[in-house]
């Protein structure tokens, strides 16, 4: 038996559709074949730059939606035929564009029957991430989680770099769930400030704010400062003005999602670097939580999603519309 693998054949492309054997379910692990797919940045930065790619040919994308085909030793949450959405982690010919991939199976969760394959596939590393960034970062317990991290007081002022990504958009409402009456603060450009409010910012600020600590401060509770920013853009690199915004007396808790390598932690304030695999390391149950949210409505889609086309053709042209895209989730249909 064999698929159609959409491989990219060196940095920077071209791409091409390769005939491979049909991947074989390893032990806890998931085949899945998915008709739709999300493009991230990631997939651009390894595109460009390769960046988390050791050698070439290779095959990209780290979500997906689909339905399982065959499963492992272990595996006991899903059969064949389940309607699924995961992350996988990248190896070299497992990325998502291509007809069957294989993911671990604590990195997939049942589908909302609500949910079209290209919603779904939308969701999981936005999620995973800024569930991190808040459960591992803050240390902030979640009502489905097991929470063997969070022993001391949770902050109740938190400004969100970047509130209209993917990471950002996720992060407002996992922080409105966990903490409903803490004032939430976010960056973005202005076109996004209702969608950040209906997903529960308190307050939203033009992304220039983030060069000004007066104006950041201006925003928080009596102008006193947040006990904790995430950053789910990498904004503090050209911003550093971001940490006068935080409270002086306070925990000053900062979540930095990794946006590429060889970032510094800042020094006089709790850092955390935040990878999507972290939140599943901690708790294996973090996909299984995703469902609950979206079935429970609890969760909705954090942005509108963007399909740019169908088939595997379209995921080229679709990643060239990454660096300018904004408060959109771009997926192809396949
Ligand atoms: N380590 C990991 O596991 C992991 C996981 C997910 C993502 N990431 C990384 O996290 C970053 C975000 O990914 P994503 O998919 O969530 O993003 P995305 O949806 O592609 O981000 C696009 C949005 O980010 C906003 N933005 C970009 N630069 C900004 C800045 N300096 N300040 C404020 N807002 C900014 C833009 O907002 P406006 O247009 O509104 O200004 C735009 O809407 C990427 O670098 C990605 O590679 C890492």
């Amino acid at each position: 038996m064999t698929i159609q693998q959409y491989q990219t054949i060196k940095q920077g492309g071209p791409f091409a559709l390769v005939t491979a054997p049909s991947p074989k379910p390893g032990k806890n692990e998931v085949c899945i074949r998915p008709p739709a797919v999300s493009l991230n940045a990631i997939d651009w930065k390894n595109l460009l730059f390769g960046a988390l790619v050791p050698s070439w040919p290779a095959v990209l994308g780290i979500e997906g939606a689909g339905i399982v085909e065959s499963v492992g030793d272990g595996v006991t949450s899903f059969k064949p035929g389940d309607e699924v959405m995961n992350w996988l982690q990248r190896s070299q010919f497992n990325g998502a564009f291509q007809e069957v991939y294989t993911a671990q199976e604590v990195a997939v969760a049942k589908k909302p029957a609500a949910l079209s394959f290209e919603e779904a596939t939308s969701l999981p590393i936005g999620y995973l991430t800024a569930a991190g960034a808040i459960a591992i970062g803050l240390k902030v317990p979640f009502p489905g989680f097991s929470n063997a991290n969070t022993t001391h007081e949770p902050p109740q002022s938190i400004l969100v770099l970047g509130g209209s990504s993917g990471v950002g958009s996720a992060a407002i409402q996992l922080l409105r769930i966990a903490l409903p009456s803490a004032t939430i603060i976010t960056t973005s450009s202005v076109a996004h400030h209702a969608h950040l409010k209906s997903l529960g910012a308190s307050t939203c600020l033009e992304r220039a704010a983030q060069q000004d600590t007066a104006a950041l401060k201006a925003a928080t509770p009596g102008g006193a400062g947040v006990d904790a920013i995430i950053d789910a853009v990498g904004a503090s690199v050209e911003a550093p003005a971001v940490y006068g915004a935080l409270k002086s007396d306070g925990p000053k808790l900062y979540s930095l999602v990794i946006t590429r390598p060889g970032v510094e932690l800042p020094q006089g304030v709790q850092a955390t670097l935040i990878d999507g695999q972290y939140i599943l390391d901690k708790e294996p149950g973090a996909m299984n939580y995703l469902s609950r949210l979206l079935e429970e409505g609890k969760y909705k889609l954090p942005l509108k999603i963007d399909v740019v086309g169908k088939g595997f053709q379209a995921i080229q042209s679709g990643l060239d519309k990454i660096p300018q895209h904004s408060g959109t989730k771009l997926v192809v249909s396949l």
